[in-house]
């Protein structure tokens, strides 16, 4: 069987263009929505995602301040930032890039964030209102997950879906939002055994590992949607590849995601989707705190 490519960077245009027109609404209404964003320290890899969300959120009206502070900073001095945006009635979305120095708790940090103002969506508040099947500020890798599913036409009640990974950051929120849509949901992660058979009975696939090529075309079911949302070097060439093997896996899945230009562009669409939202709460709220 041939696959048919998932388009990630169109279906993130779309979604742009729709944050675009919401942010333009807004504006008329109240004021452009405010991402702040807290970058820690100068790691490079973080440098460039802050600097491509700053751009994207720029390229759909949203404001967007970036916040640095030096890797020498201490735990109290990013919590005070952190809490001063938070009071800040001007920002509605706060992101704050991980991972944090050595020497800074990430998860006192994340909690310091008003859940309202959680555009990550890693707050235990919006946790537990996610697993709890309430509206929440969801993750945005595992929320553009389902909106590339849904874009391209999948059926998700009643699916059996299977999902490599159970990170707070992608695998569970993931597994969540797949069975708020009626799949039928089974995790795999590093200690599960005999994993290639768990994989070969799923219709709908999500892997994210970040392990390069771990996920043999042998392990895919005839006709099965396969998303990959790993980042990985492969080490033969050092380019750039996902959890999956993509020309193996080509040969069976109905629908699959290319690594770039999958899951990566939705990370994005989606963070400013859930700055839109944000922003949209607070005005309906009264724009608390
Ligand atoms: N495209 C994007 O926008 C985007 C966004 C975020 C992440 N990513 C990529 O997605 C990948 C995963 O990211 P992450 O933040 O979730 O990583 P992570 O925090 O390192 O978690 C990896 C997960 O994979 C599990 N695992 C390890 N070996 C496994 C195996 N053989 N089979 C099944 N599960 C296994 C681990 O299990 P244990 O819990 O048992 O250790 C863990 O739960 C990385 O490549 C990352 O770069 C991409």
């Amino acid at each position: 069987m041939g696959s048919f490519l998932i388009d990630g960077k169109a279906i993130a245009s779309r979604v742009r263009g729709e944050v675009g027109e919401r942010v333009k609404h807004l504006a008329d209404r109240w004021r452009a929505p405010h991402l702040a964003v807290v970058l820690v320290g100068d790691n490079p890899a973080s440098a460039t995602y802050v600097s491509s969300k700053d751009r994207a959120a720029r390229e759909v009206g949203i404001t967007a301040t970036t916040h640095r502070l030096p890797a020498s900073a201490s735990e109290p001095e990013v919590l005070g930032l952190v809490r001063r945006l938070g009071q800040d009635g001007e920002v509605d979305g706060i992101l704050v890039q991980l991972p944090l120095p050595a020497g800074v708790d990430a998860e006192r940090v994340l909690e310091a964030i008003p859940p309202h103002k959680d555009v990550d969506g890693l707050h235990p508040t919006n946790v537990g209102l996610l697993a709890a099947g309430r509206p929440a500020l969801v993750p945005c890798t595992p929320a553009g997950v389902v909106r590339l599913l849904k874009e391209s036409g999948v059926v998700l009640a009643g699916a059996r879906a299977v999902v490599l990974g159970r990170s707070q950051l992608v695998g569970k929120p993931m597994a969540q939002l797949l069975l708020a849509e009626n799949a039928t949901v089974t995790v795999c992660h590093s200690r599960t055994r005999d994993e290639h058979l768990e994989v070969r009975r799923a219709e709908v696939l999500v892997s994210a590992v970040g392990k390069p090529e771990l996920v043999r075309g042998d392990w895919i079911a005839e006709g099965a949607v396969v998303i990959d949302v790993g980042i990985n070097r492969r080490p033969s060439d050092g380019k750039l590849c996902g959890d999956v093997c993509f020309d193996e896996a080509a040969q069976r899945a109905r629908l699959i995601t290319p690594v770039p230009g999958g899951v990566g562009p939705m990370t994005i669409a989606q963070l400013l989707w859930n700055t839109v939202q944000a922003a949209e709460r607070r005005l309906e709220t009264g724009g608390r705190g």
